[in-house]
């Protein structure tokens, strides 16, 4: 699959079969999330890890409903923001830096077929709270967003409609 064609038929998994995420897989993955551009290349981010499924449980109580579809995933990534780490002048840009991680992530896997769904954390902050809680996290680093992996269920993929459609009336060209 080349890099157009990936990004152009990404569409967000929620339902995944049980099969397992290879462990070199997971790190394709990290590494992909790792390759994204940061403000001043301040990589402020950093990956909570797990395939364990009590933990997959947890996780998907700490987010709240929508992060259903993490119960049944084999694989969850909590992306986390450094503030140690973030450009002092502008720290906020964190959450730009955790966004590009988060998307790469999604784009590797899907090139590796591999199923993912992007779920909201930051700025909620009641979800922000329950998994800096859960992982006894260190006060500067945020929970971002969880992005949730399994190999797509044929069926539900095969209904689930991509949204990535080109709107005309979005562009605006030399003026508004
Ligand atoms: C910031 C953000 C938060 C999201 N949160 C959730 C979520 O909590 N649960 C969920 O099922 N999908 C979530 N999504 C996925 C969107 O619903 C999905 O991307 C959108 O409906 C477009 O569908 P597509 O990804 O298949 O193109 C989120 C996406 C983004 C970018």
């Amino acid at each position: 699959m080349d890099a157009l064609e990936n990004i152009l038929t990404r569409k967000s998994v929620r339902e995944f079969t049980n099969r397992p995420i290879k462990e070199e897989d997971v790190k394709t993955i990290l590494h992909a999330a790792m390759s994204g551009p940061s403000c001043v290349n301040a990589r402020d981010w950093s990956f909570l890890v797990t395939k364990k499924n009590d933990i997959l449980q947890k996780m998907a109580e700490a987010n709240g409903k929508p992060a259903q579809p993490l119960k049944k995933a084999q694989l969850g990534i909590l992306v986390l923001g450094d503030l140690e780490r973030a450009f002092k002048p502008a720290p906020d840009y964190w959450i730009i830096d955790g966004s590009i991680a988060a998307q790469n992530m999604i784009l590797a896997a899907h090139a590796l077929g591999i199923g993912s769904v992007w779920l909201g954390t930051y700025p909620q902050m009641e979800r922000v709270n329950n998994l800096q809680k859960l992982f006894n996290l260190p006060e500067t680093v945020i929970p971002h967003s969880i992005i949730a992996f399994g190999y797509p269920d044929e069926d539900s993929y095969a209904l689930a409609k991509g949204k990535g459609f080109y709107e005309e009336d979005r562009v605006h060209i030399d003026r508004w």
